[in-house]
């Protein structure tokens, strides 16, 4: 199989490429990225000599035919994307080129090339929020996104499901619950309150930190992609969770236990304008497909702060 993974120099891509290039060795695999803020090309310096990097835009519809037809292409796994939602509040134009134009351009792509299959990775944000009674999101949900990263995101999928059904284009969609683990940027909630806790500093908290998230171990979320890929249908969606909710305030207290430290160093701050009260999905589209998380949140913390402590004094 030859795959070309999109936004493979991020955060969720680079696991997927290092997993894939070990579980798959006689596999071809492309990476194209931006090298945005978030990417950092020297994740993937294990696999290097075993995949080819092109630094590219997805919304490029030319650089794409230029992969596809180099180098024959079979699969697409989409991770690019504009994904920082106080970014998207800030400034929504890079949003719309990446998560919307992006997706059109590999739609264009698709078009050309029937036979490619495109697995695109999408979130459980497009669906707003829930209360804390009410049940998780499902397949029938309707989408109602809250942020203007949710909102682009949402139209990048309305795009590639309207795209299959007028063009017969073969695309896949996976949405999946707040991912963490090591190569996360630093501006993400995790990432925030490991590297503050670690320099001694006070650790932002919004609102009073009882926003409730799905906690999904980045490879776990890998894992059940390659399932997707493997076992999945074509014109499906498949929602991808742990189904272990956690408040970001008891998410705060787990690493300041792990590392020993005290925690006075949380510091409740403004909350975000429109600030989601609670992400959950319901999963059995996955597991009916044999996947199931593999990370306890216990462990997956400890392997996160492991690695954000060995780059902190690799520095
Ligand atoms: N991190 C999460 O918790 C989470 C949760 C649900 C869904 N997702 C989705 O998973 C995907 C990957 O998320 P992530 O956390 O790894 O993001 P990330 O921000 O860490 O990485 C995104 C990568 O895409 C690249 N990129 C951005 N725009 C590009 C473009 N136009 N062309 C080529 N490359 C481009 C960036 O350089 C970066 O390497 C995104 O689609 C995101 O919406 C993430």
């Amino acid at each position: 199989m030859t795959v070309l993974v999109t936004g493979g120099a991020g955060f969720i891509g680079s696991h997927f490429v290092l997993r894939h290039v070990a579980q798959n060795p006689d596999d071809t695999l492309i990476v194209l990225d931006t090298l945005t803020y978030a990417a950092d090309k020297s994740f993937l310096d294990p696999v290097i000599q075993r995949i080819r990097f092109i630094e590219g835009d997805i919304a490029d519809v030319e650089i794409l035919e230029q992969i596809a037809s180099r180098y024959g292409i079979d699969t697409i796994v989409n991770f690019a994307a504009e994904t920082h939602v106080d970014r998207s509040i800030k400034n929504i134009v890079p949003f719309i080129h990446s998560n919307i134009l992006g997706v059109q351009a590999l739609v264009e792509l698709l078009k050309r090339h029937p036979e490619i299959l495109l697995l695109h990775v999408s979130t459980d944000e497009v669906y707003g929020d829930l209360k804390d009674s009410d049940a998780p999101f499902d397949l029938q949900s309707p989408l109602n996104p809250s942020s203007p990263y949710s909102a682009t995101k949402a139209a990048g999928d309305l795009l590639l499901r309207a795209s299959a059904r007028t063009f017969g284009i073969r695309a896949r969609i996976t949405r999946c619950t707040n991912n963490y683990g090591p190569h996360q940027d630093t501006s993400k909630l995790l990432p925030v309150i490991i590297t503050s806790a670690l320099a001694g500093k006070k650790i932002p908290i919004y609102g009073e930190g009882k926003q409730k998230r799905d906690w999904l171990y980045v490879t776990d979320h890998t894992d059940a992609i390659e399932k997707v890929l493997t076992d999945g249908e074509d014109g499906k969606i498949y929602l991808v969770s742990a189904d272990d909710e956690r408040a970001n305030i008891d998410v705060a207290m787990t690493v300041l236990d792990v590392l020993g430290k005290s925690h006075d160093l949380i510091s409740f701050v403004e909350d975000r304008p429109g600030h989601d009260w609670r992400y959950a999905l319901d999963n059995s589209s996955v597991r009916k497909l044999g996947w199931k998380p593999a990370v306890s949140f216990a462990k997956g913390v400890e392997e996160t702060v492991a690695w954000f402590r060995r780059k902190s004094t690799a520095r």
